[in-house]
């Protein structure tokens, strides 16, 4: 990290379990990161990103253990895909920490040797309940032993620990949360951390027995630290913890936490903890944001439901996906995840909004004017002073101050009643209908200047967001250097030059067939969930994709198919139930041009099960065929519809899905061995 003298900004968004591959939620707060890195760094802050991975604990333990590899080559996997994606969808952080780095060790220790000695770590025994998958003790389970946060069966333990005195910080927490009442946001989470913390306070156990894929304890092999402990501490490991002092001295405090509001708990009450006990200076500001929702329910493994960022960024390219994120979501609450609104906000707001103002704009400079920017003129009429005043700098300070609270959907909100602002000046002022009349050839240049104006000022407030949109219309502007590096608190009207050579115009964000979009992105989202499945029943429909996907990558593969065909025991593939099967009946899902409802009869039930094979057989063609299909995939909803099961198949030369089938006769219902 350079040297400055400029003031730093230090954030971090929460490392990530390295039990499962990303998804759009763990996107959505890396872009957020990304969007308030750049955006300081336009108001000429050193700024540190940080993002990583956390690679310790039961469950990365056993997610390994199922996937028949050691911890440490399972978490290499899923770190690294991480890293991939960041890297796809543009996001560079400055710090890319994984807890399993050598110097992470002696941070921890570090941090526990100072709490030790101020006398806030003793040994004690635990018993209770453990919910695996919240990494937590549940001190009250629900009926049936249930995690009351995840609603998961907890695990009753006993454990000889070492505690961390986190009962002797009640008055402490809650004289930070008074003293400084914006440290946890937004308001309504920190009234809940603020019930928590007036509850009884109990002793935290901070070292497992139980496992061995931890932090070591320094002078007690027996145990490893608990996993919170450790991935919180990678916060100052990636400012140089014990390591470098000049870069922890400069860096340390964090500037900003991001977190989702079910880790709330973690960063408000145990961290700065864990810091006050080791005498360590405290975070200055932890912002707890809602969830995704997919019809009301939180993405899952288990509901079938988690949406990719690939598929989208792939097909409406990287600022449709942070644009629709970021607009989409008031920060802070919950918002439910569409297609429809999706591909909707996409035509409207930045094919129809953004990009044809740009487009139109940059075109009539070029035909009226041989490309070159005109003179502004001197705003005579009172319609030509409007764009300007629009563009006041109180007006745009309004803007800014969005970006500064983190209200980004507001943010967006304003920056397109400016693009508003300026589609109507051009609807009045009819700058096409001036062009013959040599006699309005200036007020036509003032008129164009006028909108190419506000179209620089637009790219450069859009530029923490739409990276490469506000680049482009940047250059069509013919300006030098980046939209980015521009500064956002000197930003004014006024800043092109008449003279100045405009690039070439040419379409930022081209229309899209929404019904035709939607099916692409539902054919990746469901290659990278099944990835299997993608080389049998949704053949023919990826066949149909890259041609159409501009950015032709192919969909992530999983963390197995991409080092190579992985070598299974006999046990996991016993996992999988296939069965004999007849179809009984077909016909085509509303909607989808290559999705077929087939009901296949396999002895004791029928199932229904959505294929992609409705561009190899027409449904009357299938009826009566014996098929295999996989019985116990996770049931999953394609198009609304749900499927309870995958058709097997190949793909013929053509393209084509050809059926699997059995060679002699067996009853329905026959397991394949
Ligand atoms: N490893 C811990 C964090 C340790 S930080 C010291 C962890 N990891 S996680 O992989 O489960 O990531 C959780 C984070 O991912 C959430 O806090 C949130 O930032 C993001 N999201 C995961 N699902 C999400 C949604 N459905 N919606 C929005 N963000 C969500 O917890």
């Amino acid at each position: 990290m350079p040297t400055t003298t400029k003031p730093k900004y230090y954030l971090t968004t929460p490392i990530y379990y390295v039990n499962a591959r990303p998804h759009l939620g763990h996107t959505y707060t890396t872009v957020v990161a990304d969007t308030i890195a750049r955006y300081k760094r336009m108001c000429g802050y050193d700024v540190v990103m940080l993002t990583g991975t956390d690679e310790h604990g039961q469950k990365v333990e056993r997610a390994a253990k199922e996937a028949g590899v050691k911890p440490q080559v399972y978490a290499d996997r899923i770190s690294n895909e991480y890293r991939k994606l960041w890297q796809e969808l543009d996001i560079h952080p400055d710090r890319f920490i994984r807890t399993t780095e050598p110097q992470h060790v002696p941070a921890v220790h570090r941090l526990m040797r100072q709490a030790k000695a101020n006398g806030y770590v003793y040994k004690g025994v635990y018993e209770g309940n453990y919910c695996v998958y919240d990494e937590m003790y549940v001190d009250e389970p629900l009926p049936g032993g249930l995690c009351p946060e995840c609603k998961r069966v907890t695990e009753h333990v006993r454990e000889e620990n070492y505690y961390f005195k986190l009962s002797a910080f009640q008055d402490r927490l809650l004289k930070l949360y008074e003293e400084q009442p914006d440290w946890v946001q937004p308001e309504s989470r920190r009234n809940e951390v603020l019930a928590f913390v007036r509850g009884p306070l109990r002793d935290l156990s901070v070292s497992r027995t139980t496992i061995k894929w931890g932090v070591p304890w320094p002078d007690d092999d027996k145990h490893v630290f608990y996993v919170w402990y450790d991935a919180l501490t990678s916060y100052m490991t990636g400012v140089g913890y014990g390591d470098d002092e000049l870069q922890w001295e400069k860096y340390w405090p964090a500037d900003l936490h991001l977190v989702g509001k079910e880790i709330l708990r973690f960063h408000a009450v145990y961290w700065p903890a864990f810091l006050m006990a080791a005498n360590e200076p405290l975070p200055k500001k932890i912002f707890a944001h809602g969830w995704w929702l997919f019809a009301d329910e939180k993405m899952s493994k288990s509901r079938g439901n988690m949406q990719y960022p690939q598929p989208i960024a792939r097909t409406l390219g990287i600022d449709a996906l942070r644009y629709f994120l970021l607009r989409e979501m008031v920060f802070g609450q919950d918002g439910n995840f569409s297609r429809d609104a999706l591909l909707t906000r996409y035509n409207a707001d930045l094919a129809n909004g953004l990009g044809n103002l740009a487009s139109r704009t940059v075109t009539m400079i070029a035909k009226y004017f041989e490309a070159t920017l005109p003179p502004p003129g001197n705003a005579a009429a009172t319609a030509d002073a409007e764009p300007q005043a629009s563009f006041s700098k109180e007006k745009l300070q309004v803007i800014l101050d969005h970006y500064e609270k983190f209200q980004f959907s507001q943010a967006l909100e304003r920056i397109w009643d400016l693009i508003g602002v300026l589609d109507k000046y051009l609807v009045v002022q009819k700058p096409w209908s001036l062009a013959d009349d040599e006699a309005q050839t200036a007020h036509l240049g003032e008129i164009l200047y006028n909108a190419a104006e506000g179209l620089r000022v637009i790219a450069v407030l859009a530029s923490p967001v739409l990276q490469h949109a506000s680049q482009t219309i940047w250059q069509q502007l013919g300006q030098r250097g980046s939209s980015s590096d521009q500064s956002l608190t000197d930003l004014k009207w006024g800043g092109l030059r008449a003279g100045t050579p405009m690039g070439e115009p040419a379409a930022i964000f081209p229309r899209v067939d929404k019904k035709e979009t939607s099916e692409r992105i539902e054919t990746m989202e469901d290659e990278i969930r099944n990835p299997n499945a993608a080389t049998a029943a949704a053949a023919p429909s990826s066949a149909a994709t890259p041609a159409a996907a501009p950015a032709a990558a192919p969909a992530t593969a999983a963390p197995a198919a991409t080092t190579g065909p992985l070598k299974i025991a006999i046990e996991d593939f016993a996992k999988v139930d296939m069965r004999v099967g007849v179809v009984k009946a077909a016909e085509k899902v509303q909607g989808a041009d290559k999705l077929l409802k087939v009901m296949v009869d396999i002895g004791d039930e029928v199932r229904q099960i959505v294929s992609g094979i409705a561009e190899s057989f027409a449904p009357e063609d299938l009826v009566g065929k014996t098929v295999v299909i996989v019985t116990n995939l996770a049931p999953r909803k394609l198009r609304g519809v749900e499927s309870n099961g995958m058709i097997v198949a190949a793909t013929g030369p053509d393209g084509k899905a050809v059926l699997v089938t059995v060679a002699g006769d067996v009853p329905n219902g026959t397991r394949l061995k």
